[in-house]
């Protein structure tokens, strides 16, 4: 088979390049021009980028239909268009703790070089001028720092300026207060709460239309006279034109700036102020960071590239490594549930509910649903559905999908996957649990008890629950040259219809599904369901 092609458009460690030259082709191309990759998209699998190549639906549509993953090294995703590249169904991947304590590190350092000029003064004392008067600073110790974002670089920064002494305040609607409590944090209500009460405000929230200029002239008005800043998160989270009125009139002290609203940055009004120490976005310019980034997206990129799901996929809700392996198994029960309905049934779906019950649910289950999706819609359609769009697709197709979680099983099971399918006039019912060898379980299908592989070959036959019907069955079976692997039957009264579920060693071909149909016990027409 092909080698799967990579091309990287920025620089990333040599470890993460050499990880993925063991697997893939890497065409690594930190030079090339927007017209170039414009050009070249197209003949790749998969495209790797820091903060600078901006991945928009210019460069996403060019490169259809191959390109199918999309690795950020790094955290932000600010220059990618997630929503676009779900809707081509391309795989969103970021490396988000790879280089948390870098970032943290950059901010406490340019807190401290602002407060004190370390950098003017540097330059200044290396132009032969040994004077201290023009940089006498601040300390940090009793100051109230306002953090504006307690994520993992928010809360990584609060730990350490702790150690300073420092009284740490933060403004962050969307965490929970026990959050606030496990980092000694004191939560404000208000951004405006936060901003009179600081004496250094930084931020570390995302850039989007909700953060873009959130300190703003309004803010800065609110602000204590000599407030220090600093931005290590995106530029324009700080209004530049707002600091740099606030700069002169002599309202902000100092500022220690990381990134800015245009980059790069090759000038920029703020660079004129003595008082501001800027760096050309350096916060995850470490060995340590770049060393794990580098190998972080290098993972990820293959194992997506394998169609397999990876902790940090944008467009998917993000887990810890340690809950995607727990819910791995179950990742792929769900989807081997969802394969089985176009095989069994010839009628469209209006409607899908879920039911996650046991402990399971304490976990991220939006993650099996979109893989019921997956395993539901793609024998059936002819463009690509995968993790990323399975439920944008469903939801095109008209299909409501409902999930609910239980904390218990009414079964014996300990976790357990219900799929209820409703089209028109007609249900489909089906339950599945996880082995204790981690293989998918189907323990019920439409109202019939089963412990079945999902795995290989089942076939699905109907028959008459009475003597000489299953011995027949399996010897035409072994006339047939197929071996039954295990076989289930089931029934709901005695004497009445049962159902066999068989799982055989290879694929039962037509012909012989219409001579087993004709088996005197038989009922219908014996169905082949495929996980192969
Ligand atoms: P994170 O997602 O862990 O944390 C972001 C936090 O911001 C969350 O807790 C969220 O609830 C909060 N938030 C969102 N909107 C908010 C709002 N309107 N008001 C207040 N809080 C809000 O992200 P992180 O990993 O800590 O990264 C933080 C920022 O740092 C991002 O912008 C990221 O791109 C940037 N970053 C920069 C560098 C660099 O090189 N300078 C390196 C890494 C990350
Ligand atoms: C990030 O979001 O991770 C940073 O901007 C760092 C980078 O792009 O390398």
């Amino acid at each position: 088979m092909e080698k799967k092609k990579v091309i990287v458009t920025e620089r990333i460690a040599d470890e993460g390049i050499e990880m993925l030259r063991t697997v893939v082709d890497v065409d690594y191309r930190d030079d090339i021009t927007r017209e170039e990759l414009l050009k070249v998209i197209g003949n790749y699998d998969a495209l790797i980028v820091r903060s600078v190549t901006k991945v928009n639906e210019e460069l996403i549509s060019a490169g259809q239909p191959r390109l199918r993953v999309v690795g950020r090294a790094g955290t932000g995703v600010d220059n990618i268009d997630v929503e676009v590249s779900t809707r081509y169904g391309v795989i969103v991947a970021n490396t988000p703790d790879s280089n948390t304590i870098s970032a943290a590190e950059q901010t406490i350092s340019l807190l401290l070089s602002s407060a004190r000029f370390t950098a003017e003064a540097s330059v200044f004392l290396k132009g032969g001028n040994w004077d201290r008067k023009p940089f006498r600073g601040a300390e940090l110790y009793g100051k109230t720092v306002g953090i504006v974002g307690l994520g993992r670089i928010g809360s990584s920064v609060a730990v350490r300026l702790k150690s300073f002494n420092m009284r740490v305040i933060a403004y962050d609607p969307y965490i929970t207060d026990e959050r606030f409590e496990r980092f000694g944090v004191e939560k404000m209500e208000t951004l405006e709460q936060l901003m009179r009460e600081a004496d250094f405000v930084t931020v570390h929230t995302p850039r989007n239309e909700e953060t873009m200029h959130m300190i703003n002239e309004e803010m800065f008005g609110l602000a204590k006279d000599g407030v220090r800043v600093v931005n290590c998160a995106r530029g324009g989270i700080i209004k530049e034109a707002a600091l740099v009125e606030g700069l002169t009139s002599g309202k902000v002290a100092s500022a220690g700036l990381d990134v800015f609203e245009k980059e790069p940055a090759n000038e920029n009004p703020l660079f004129r102020f003595k008082n501001v120490v800027v760096t050309p976005h350096l916060g995850a310019d470490t060995h340590e960071a770049q060393k794990r980034v580098g190998v972080n997206i290098a993972e990820q990129v293959i194992n997506a590239l394998k169609g397999e799901i990876v902790p940090n996929m944008v467009n998917l809700p993000t887990m810890l490594s340690e809950e995607l392996d727990y819910l791995r198994p179950y990742i792929t029960l769900a989807e081997r549930m969802g394969e089985m309905y176009y095989q069994l049934e010839k009628a469209p779906v209006s409607q899908v509910e879920l039911t996650y019950s046991g402990p399971i649910t304490m976990n991220e289950t939006t993650v099996l649903t979109v893989a019921f999706l997956k395993g539901l819609l793609e024998p059936i359609m002819e463009g690509r559905v995968n993790y990323v769009n399975a439920k944008l697709v469903a939801e095109e197709r008209g299909i409501k999908v409902f999930e609910r979680k239980e904390d218990q099983t009414n079964k014996r099971y300990k976790n357990l996957i219900s799929a209820h399918i409703f089209n028109h006039g007609h249900q489909f019912k089906c339950s599945g649990t996880v082995s204790r060898a981690h293989d998918p379980l189907l323990v019920e299908l439409n109202g019939y008890e089963t412990e079945t592989n999902l795995e290989g070959f089942v076939l699905v036959v109907k028959n008459e629950d009475r003597p000489r019907v299953i011995g027949p069955f399996a010897t035409a079976l072994g006339d047939a040259g197929i071996n039954i692997a295990s076989m289930k039957s089931s029934r709901q009264t005695k004497g009445a219809e049962a159902l066999m579920m068989v799982n055989v060693d290879s694929r039962v071909e037509e012909g012989v599904l219409d001579t087993l149909a004709k088996l005197d016990g038989i009922l219908d027409k014996p169905r082949l369901v495929s996980f192969v």
